[in-house]
């Protein structure tokens, strides 16, 4: 089990590292992620490499019994970079080009940024490959910048060429026709810029798909480096938010363990409940592979625009948490709490008080704690929820019938639901194999390809039960809209046929007592029986038996009854 967090010696006289390391071993710290933002410290001037701070680091903390999580420092490049490179800075989509001056200034499609990136890293990993203290690469930090210049044009191109194979079919996928936007060579097609009004959802959904596999790209080149020197297992840092334009799917076939930075906004229950969401999540996209909490805050909340204590005992109840679910660790960001600098104002397992503090006693507790636990056998699970970023960035569309559909939300309230009553529950690609679970649920899942509409045609037809609701299978892979009703391609699965959405403004009774919220829809049925009715009488809530299963379709947001409702029908 680790314990520890991100370590930032170059931000301390050497003296204070003697402290560290005899708080770390009365802390029970074994893991120290190092080297995360010191590229302006290993590489002062291109090409000039000054390890000798580092060296000093990885050898204290090896004669302390400490393993170091040693960084690739790529998410920060120093200031003589942007200087030399300015064509390597990032575009916001307005043109904006960005300066030096805080962290994430690259183009991941910059030519110099990928030379750069490769030296730096091929430089540490002939350092430290064979080092007795390094146990883990951590590459880059928090995948996940964007970039809009003319590098990331011309590589999007590139990619479409290889997605779309002509621009006839690229028209036809982003319906060009509208808006007379129709491209009569690959060299007029740019990344997603400001422009005058709403941009086409397909030109942006595939902005996205692209960014992805550019950053996949770089986090590979670097992967595949460490390799050859060392054999310590390769990772990265997903940020666990709405915004990442990462396919977490694909990007988790690609790392030996994953690894996730899950900050809480809430506090009690509701505080671990995200735990909860964030935890299965990162079990399920590690497909059987470890993964490691390798950030949280420190017993802190992160609400907007800035950070809550925890309550006492709050933070060591929410990391236990993190392990029952699978985490074969417990990091933070960060083990010292700055002085100065853009974060100063985080909370650090040792505060700034020092380690006579509240804080500090409870770390310790904590690492002592975890060093005598045994990691944890999750509980297998019945339950499965459909996750899909593809689904996710579709339903980012700033065009939609109305605002406020969102996937993560809508998922995460399903996951509540079954966390509140206590249901181990995983979540899945809707292509992979789900015939082992008892019930799958798809909230909100905008967009389907024909592949998983059948996946879970089959899964239904062999026995499973699935719980569909409202804003499920509207579109296809390139956000078009299914025809001939919604939703359109789950119709002959649920035995319902929808003409119109009526979203909602304010709650509405349903006929099992409870209430429905947001959204609502005139649903006909074409096979299925209504099992809750709106006060008009029409459909709810449908069930549709097929094959040896059933499938379930809820046309409106439901409140927790309604939904525990639902479930039981479903044998949970
Ligand atoms: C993370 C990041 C850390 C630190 C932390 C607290 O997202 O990886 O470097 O910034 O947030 O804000």
């Amino acid at each position: 089990m680790y314990f520890g967090g991100d370590y930032n010696p170059e931000q301390w006289p050497e003296d204070v590292w003697l402290e560290d390391v005899r708080l770390m071993r009365e802390a029970k710290v074994n893991l120290a992620t190092v080297g995360v933002f010191s590229w302006a410290r290993l590489e002062p001037s291109a090409g000039v490499c000054d390890f000798g701070w580092l060296d000093r680091v990885m050898d204290l903390l090896h004669d302390n019994d400490i393993q170091v999580n040693l960084a690739t420092p790529t998410a920060c490049p120093p200031p003589w970079f942007g200087l030399a490179h300015p064509d390597a800075m990032p575009v916001r989509a307005d043109g904006t080009r960005l300066t030096h001056g805080s962290r994430d200034t690259y183009c991941v499609n910059a030519p110099a940024y990928r030379v750069a990136s490769r030296r730096i890293a091929t430089a540490l990993a002939e350092r430290y490959g064979a080092h007795p203290a390094t146990a883990m690469w951590h590459v880059h930090n928090e995948y996940g910048t964007t970039c809009h210049c003319d590098h990331c044009a011309t590589a999007f191109r590139a990619w479409l060429r290889d997605r779309h194979k002509s621009l006839d079919a690229l028209n036809d996928a982003w319906t060009t026709a509208f808006w007379s936007q129709h491209y009569s060579a690959w060299e007029q097609i740019m990344p997603p810029r400001t422009t005058q009004y709403r941009s086409n959802p397909a030109h942006l959904l595939d902005y996205r798909r692209f960014c992805s596999d550019a950053l996949l790209s770089h986090y590979r080149e670097q992967r595949d480096i460490l390799r050859v020197h060392g054999r310590q297992p390769v990772t990265t840092n997903y940020v666990m938010a709405g915004w990442t334009p990462l396919d977490h799917w694909k990007w988790s076939a690609e790392v030996d363990l994953v690894g996730i930075d899950h900050y809480t906004d809430e506090p009690g229950d509701g505080g671990l409940a995200q735990v909860a969401f964030a935890a299965d999540l990162a079990r399920s996209w590690a497909r059987g592979k470890p993964w490691l909490l390798m950030e949280q805050g420190v017993a802190a909340m992160y609400v907007p625009d800035g950070t809550l204590p925890l309550e006492p005992g709050e933070h060591t109840r929410r990391s236990l948490e993190y392990v029952a679910r699978g985490a074969t660790g417990v990091l933070h960001f960060q083990w010292r709490a700055s002085q100065g600098g853009a974060e100063q104002w985080h909370q650090g397992m040792v505060p700034h008080a020092g380690a006579d503090s509240r804080v500090f006693r409870e770390i310790a507790d904590l690492g002592r704690t975890l060093s005598a636990l045994p990691p944890a056998e999750p509980a297998e699970a019945e339950v499965a929820i459909l996750w899909d970023d593809e689904a996710a960035w579709a339903l980012r569309n700033p065009a939609l019938p109305v605002a406020g559909l969102d996937f993560r939300a809508s998922v995460e309230q399903v996951h509540r639901g079954l966390w509140q009553r206590g249901l181990a529950t995983d979540f899945v690609h809707p292509s992979h194999d789900i015939s082992r679970y008892r019930v799958v649920l798809m909230p909100s899942l905008y967009l389907i390809s024909d592949e998983a509409v059948a996946n879970l045609t089959a899964y239904v037809e062999g026995g499973g039960a699935l719980i569909v609701s409202y804003f499920s299978g509207i579109a296809d892979p390139d956000t078009r809209v299914r025809l001939g009703g919604y939703p359109g391609a789950l119709r002959d699965l649920l035995g319902v046929r929808v003409e119109e959405f009526r979203p909602l403004t304010g709650p509405v009774a349903l006929s099992d007592g409870t209430a429905g919220a947001f959204w609502s829809e005139s649903v006909q049925l074409t096979g299925a029986t209504a099992t809750v009715t709106y006060a008009d009488g029409g459909p709810a809530v449908t069930w549709h038996q097929v094959g040896a299963g059933a499938a379930w379709y809820v046309s409106t947001k439901l409140d927790a009854s309604g939904l525990a409702n639902v479930l039981a029908q479903a044998g949970l």
